[in-house]
């Protein structure tokens, strides 16, 4: 659904931001600010802090900032639309719709009807388990069976289908949904004959639930073992149901992946509950299926860790691993645990205990080279070719970790392992890793010759000297845009408003840093459609990379402590009385800096020791820079040699 601009600004006008924080943190008041411990990391000493005046949220431990949306976006894994309606939610405001398509407007439709139907559906499902005779008798005697508590029933809100062909359609029916859509939603069938039937009979219902909470599918296990039926029936995939991008349990199990920074995977339905059970909530389960790379990334808006538990047996696991790889190409942390042979987590839970099986959960775990090495090698021992193999597998596996200081670590502990030089594994790796450079470039080459025209000679600066020069070059154009956002209108030369004079000054320069090149593109933007956007504008802008950028450039530590917000009142006054001077000063400096990267780029090049006809341009072009130093160094007062 789109929702309407006037609703999303309704939103953002009634939000406060530490009341819809205060729902998830407790936050303490110092100075004009809120304090709490950070739910994004772990902490024990508040770093989260909490502007009401402003709107936004900060943590200068690990940087998370942003406004209401974002935090609830954030904390809840959910998209901008689902945030604007929990907080239209939260704060009794109508949703008004904007005008899509005909043809969205239809498919929104279906969809939230869908939502509605497997909603009933799952009551309907709690209501049979609970209520009916049959439920009692044969659902919930079999949870009693497996000792399911009552509790975790509830919690996951399982149920039970009757062993009938009609009972669900006819109720659905009866509430005045139509065919179609109860085959849409997946929960009846046709026979041959056009006669409708209920997919799910005589069977344990388990609700399967989106991260935000809503039924989206349904899992249905059989009750008894020797029947020759499917031990699991599923829904299909619908316009909501999408089983690869779905992971059972994510959400009752969100909140506690933050809080321990660490999500395990299960296989099944059941295991999910079993842990749940044993007192472990931080838990998913990909259901049966092979981890796909949408079920990472939801995993991953939690928690960077991620504790694979495998049932012990050893077809299942060589499966798995290439889920592993995938997971590490994420740049995520992977341990796993194995359990013994013919156990599954829900099974070897009841079987030693919930304290027991905490403790092996943590005493087992291992990292997934260690496991992958071991499982590997004690196959291929004797064989000399097929080590070789595994060993070849095992550097594939840690060559496509993007962190290259992770990436030496698991090196490191693969020699110890294996008993492999180090440097013998590194050649390997970088082999590997040079290869899929190349691809890369090889994809990327001709984007990579457009933007390399300007400058024909191939240049190699002193990195030091580059980085040093890079770091000014970016804090210069940080403070020209908080200028620009901060005192754009404010005049300066008789009625010639700031930004007017720093658009002409920069006019030349192409910034560097990418999110400060798209604040000043948006800004142009918007100017030529006739308005002068500041701060709060980029804040509450829907872009999570431009409302950062905005925080950053508002909030700094100095201004968040009480101490500190005087100081920077005192400064602040001063810089507008001198705006003119500071702005210009900051200008040249930038210009400064940029004219001695292209000084030291151009003395890397005529240090490669070129023809002597580009020695001479080289030479040309550095007399030239060097004057243009002088003269801007000049402007500035600084002596430059
Ligand atoms: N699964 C499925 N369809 C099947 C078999 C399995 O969708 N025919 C999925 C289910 O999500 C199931 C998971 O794979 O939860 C793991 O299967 P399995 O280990 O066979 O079942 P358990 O979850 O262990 O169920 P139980 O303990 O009740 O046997
Ligand atoms: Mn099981």
């Amino acid at each position: 659904m789109s929702i309407s601009q006037a609703t999303i600004q309704e939103v953002q006008r009634s939000v406060h931001i530490e009341e819809v924080i205060a729902d998830f943190l407790t936050l303490q008041k110092k100075g004009k600010n809120l304090w709490a411990c950070c739910p994004f990391h772990h902490e024990k000493t508040p770093s989260f802090s909490v502007s009401p005046a402003k709107g936004f949220y900060k943590c200068f431990g690990c940087d998370a900032a942003g406004d209401a949306i974002t935090f609830i976006r954030e904390i809840e894994g959910i998209s901008f639309v689902e945030a604007i309606k929990y907080l239209a939610n939260k704060y009794g405001i109508d949703i008004q719709e904007s005008e899509p398509h005909e043809q969205k407007i239809q498919q929104q439709h279906e969809k939230d009807s869908l939502y509605i139907l497997l909603n009933l559906a799952k009551e309907y499902y709690v209501n049979t388990l609970w209520k009916h005779i049959e439920g009692q008798t044969v659902g919930l005697s079999y949870f009693r069976e497996r000792h399911f508590s009552e509790h975790f029933i509830k919690k996951f809100e399982l149920g039970y289908s009757l062993d009938a062909w009609e009972a669900f359609c006819r109720f659905a029916k009866h509430k005045g949904y139509k065919e179609a859509l109860l085959e849409k939603a997946g929960l009846i069938i046709q026979n041959e004959h056009k006669k409708p039937y209920d997919r799910f009979r005589g069977r344990i219902i388990f609700p399967i639930h989106n991260v935000s909470g809503k039924v989206i599918a349904i899992g249905a296990r059989i009750l008894k073992t020797d029947s020759k039926q499917s031990k699991y029936i599923n829904s299909p995939e619908t316009a909501i149901y999408h089983k690869g991008s779905t992971l059972y349990g994510i959400f009752q199990a969100k909140h506690q992946i933050r809080q321990e920074d660490n999500c395990y995977l299960v296989e099944g339905y059941t295991d999910v509950i079993g842990l749940h059970m044993a007192g472990i909530t931080n838990v998913v389960a990909s259901s049966g299926t092979s981890l796909t790379e949408e079920q990472i990334q939801l995993i991953s808006r939690f928690t960077k860790h991620i504790t694979i538990v495998f049932d012990g047996d050893p077809a299942g696991i060589r499966a798995s691993l290439r889920g592993v790889d995938m997971v590490l190409e994420k740049g995520l942390d992977v341990k796993i645990v194995s359990l013994p042979e013919g156990e599954d987590p829900d099974s070897y839970t009841r079987k030693v205990g919930a304290k027991a099986f905490q403790n092996y959960l943590q005493a087992q775990e291992q990292d997934f080279i260690r496991f992958k090495a071991t499982l590997l090698l004690k196959s291929h021992q004797q064989d000399p070719i097929r080590k070789a193999g595994a060993i070849k597998e095992i550097i594939q596996s840690i060559a496509v970790v993007p962190d290259a200081v992770k990436r030496a670590v698991l090196t490191q502990q693969c020699s110890e392992l294996l008993g492999i030089d180090e440097a013998v594994l590194n050649t390997e790796q970088s082999k590997l890793i040079l290869q899929r450079k190349q691809e890369q470039l090889r994809r990327g080459e001709r984007s990579f010759r457009e933007h390399t025209t300007a400058t024909p000679i191939v240049l190699n600066p002193s990195a030091e000297q580059t980085h040093k020069l890079d770091d000014s070059i970016k804090a210069y154009e940080r403070e020209s845009i908080r200028m620009l956002l901060n005192y754009g209108t404010v005049p300066i030369e008789g009625d010639k408003p700031l930004y007017t004079y720093l658009l002409q000054e920069l006019e030349e320069v192409h910034f560097r840093t990418p999110e400060y090149r798209e604040i000043m593109e948006h800004f142009q933007q918007q100017l030529a459609q006739g308005n002068v956007v500041n701060t709060t504008y980029f804040i509450q802008h829907q872009d999570e990379n431009m409302k950062k950028t905005a925080i950053d450039l508002a909030a700094s530590p100095y201004e968040v402590s009480d101490y500190w917000e005087e100081g920077h009142q005192i400064y602040t006054a001063k810089e507008e009385d001198d705006l003119h001077q500071a702005a210009f000063k900051n200008i040249l400096r930038l210009k400064l800096r940029l004219i001695q990267q292209l000084i030291e780029d151009n003395r890397a090049g005529l240090q490669n020791a070129p023809e002597p006809e580009i020695e001479d341009q080289l030479l040309q072009v550095h007399t030239f820079l060097k004057q243009s130093e002088v003269r801007i160094a000049h402007q500035l007062g600084i002596v430059i040699w």
